[in-house]
């Protein structure tokens, strides 16, 4: 009994050991607090964000070269009823009505990336600049700073150029970090004097996992256990080269900042009692975020992932690791190159140690060596990932305080969706959503987590990569059905508006009525809305069936008066 005893306090001393030698976050104090009246340092930025293959369109105009999503989308069954990000909401033409959108909101930043092919067609900067797309990121980044909206500019959301794919094997080829620096360069060459905040790379874990693990996302590769890894590795590289290419060509002209946007999940032990359930959800967040964050803030890899994996390949009769490894100059030039850490949030997931045996195939799920699991008491309006858990945001961020030396942190993402056939702009659920998780974030601030700002996700409805449209994120409506793809402000506008104006909570008498006043607006928008099947079939009458029937009368009068003049003569 005794022994046991020895043996399980060993245990916890080498796990605290191990955890606390990177921060010393206290998994055991899980506090629910009440709601926090107050409001937010003075500068907090608010904002919205988008991505350019979600929102732009024209997937082939103006010598945009193809995208690796141009390409995925375009296969059969890859998407639901094969929907594509072709024309989406058609923002390559609409920067002046959706600035004005942003405007009327009061936000202080917006967030959008840069489609890499829009620039450089084929990928590669020595063979073809196109000026036509260096000329619209001009003037989405002009017409923002005229409204005094500060542009925040993602250069990786995930659009790859295909060509890059096609000859280089894209993520898995080190020589795509020189092409990124290369498009990264130019980006900072054309638009720099302009842009101050950059961020590399939007969710590289999704990159990785879901572009060359599982497939869901392009290119759609499946190389299981090792791919993802790969991928990693070499967009880890390319980050730090493009930091230290700013910092040693660009910082000291332009004055910006440069970080990237990493998105976790919150993992909590199911039993905060059992030593078990606090490492597997140690490794639930190191195999999330620490693959990523760890190189950047401290040089390498998280040790479990490298005990982990290592381990495991080991078992698989693999001579080496299926993670690659960083040599020491690689760690050194890696380590530091965050001036702020972009933050994207959504949901939690209760976490309980499970052992996946070696033997039933690699991946790096089974890598983990964890389950997954949900309370069903947790809302999910929309995508079935999301479950709205407002508590783990505090927790996330307290976590990141603790273990990367409280870095400054910029929410670069955090939202929830509705279903596609959900017409309803009375969006109840995400004023609550954003209410409560804005909230949380406010006390995490009180706990000393140097957030910055937020962005909320997103601006527009648009295309939810591999659920295609089926999936709604946007505070404002697209009417995808109408060639014009109107805009119609949900509710959830009025309210983050009132958050923005306010800064925060500041009492419960004014917040009270937010929610009420919002909704009154999103009735008249709502009749709006349901007018436009009419709207658009009145289009249709004059656009088609007007000109047809003009050009028929043209045709039947020269007709019958060629007829007439016959029989004339
Ligand atoms: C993360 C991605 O960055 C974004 O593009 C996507 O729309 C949201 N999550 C919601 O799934």
């Amino acid at each position: 009994m005794l022994k046991r005893g020895t043996l399980k306090l060993f245990h916890l001393l080498v796990f605290m050991q191990c955890v606390s030698s990177e921060g010393d976050f206290d998994w055991t104090k899980n506090e629910r607090t009440p709601f926090y009246y107050s409001t937010f340092p003075a500068g907090f930025s608010w904002g919205v964000g988008s991505s350019a293959y979600q929102t732009e369109g024209a997937w082939n105009v103006d010598g945009k070269g193809m995208s690796i999503w141009d390409a995925f989308a375009h296969k059969t069954g890859k998407i639901p009823s094969n929907e594509t990000g072709d024309s989406s909401c058609d923002g390559y033409y609409k920067v002046k009505d959706d600035v004005t959108l942003m405007k009327d909101m009061k936000l202080n930043h917006y967030r959008f990336s840069i489609s890499w092919p829009r620039i450089l067609p084929t990928g590669i900067k020595s063979e073809h600049i196109n000026e036509k797309g260096i000329q619209y990121y001009n003037d989405l980044i002009n017409q923002l700073l005229d409204n005094k909206i500060t542009p925040v500019v993602t250069l990786y959301h995930w659009d790859l150029p295909q060509v890059l794919q096609e000859k280089h094997g894209g993520w898995q080829n080190a020589s795509i970090i020189n092409s990124f620096n290369d498009f990264a360069n130019l980006c900072f060459e054309r638009f720099g004097n302009r842009v101050k905040y950059w961020i590399t790379f939007n969710n590289p874990w999704s990159i990785a996992v879901e572009g060359y693990e599982t497939g869901e996302h392009a290119p759609g590769l499946k190389l299981r256990g090792s791919g993802a890894y790969r991928a990693a590795h070499h967009i880890i590289k390319a980050h730090a080269k493009v930091w230290h290419t700013y910092d040693l060509k660009w910082r000291s002209k332009q004055k910006g900042q440069i970080g990237i946007s990493l998105t976790a999940d919150w993992g909590e032990p199911v039993d905060i009692s059992s030593q078990k359930d606090i490492e597997a959800a140690d490794r639930y967040i190191q195999f999330y975020l620490g693959w990523f964050a760890a190189p950047l803030f401290s040089g390498d890899y998280p040790h479990v992932m490298k005990d982990y994996i290592g381990r495991k390949s080991g078992q698989q009769g693999l001579g080496a690791s299926r993670l690659p490894v960083f040599s020491p100059q690689e760690k050194s030039y890696i380590k530091g190159t965050v001036d702020f850490l972009g933050l994207g949030h959504y949901t939690t997931r209760y976490i309980t140690q499970k052992n996946f045996p070696s033997g039933l195939g690699d991946s790096y799920f089974a890598d983990r060596d964890l389950a997954e699991l949900v309370d069903p008491r947790w809302p999910d309006p929309g995508s079935e990932w999301l479950y709205s858990v407002p508590w783990g945001f505090r927790r996330l961020l307290n976590f990141v305080k603790a273990q990367y030396g409280n870095p400054m942190i910029y929410v670069t993402e955090n939202g929830v969706s509705e279903k596609m056939l959900c017409t309803d702009l009375c969006d109840d659920w995400r004023m609550q959503f954003f209410k409560d998780y804005i909230n949380e974030m406010l006390k995490a601030v009180k706990d000393g987590v140097n957030v910055k700002g937020y962005t909320a996700w997103s601006l527009l409805d648009s295309f939810e990569w591999d659920e295609g449209f089926s999936q709604r994120f946007g505070l404002f409506f697209v009417d995808f059905r109408n060639k014009n793809k109107p805009r119609y402000p949900k509710a959830s506008v009025q309210f983050y508006k009132r958050i923005i104006s306010s800064n925060g909570f500041p009492n419960p008498r004014e917040v009270e009525g937010w929610k009420r006043k919002a909704v009154e607006t999103c009735s008249s928008s709502n009749q709006l809305l349901a007018a436009d099947p009419l709207i658009g079939h009145m289009e249709m009458v004059t656009e088609i069936v007007v000109p047809t029937v003009s050009t028929l009368c043209i045709l039947l009068s020269a007709v019958f008066f060629m007829f007439l003049l016959r029989r004339r003569i």
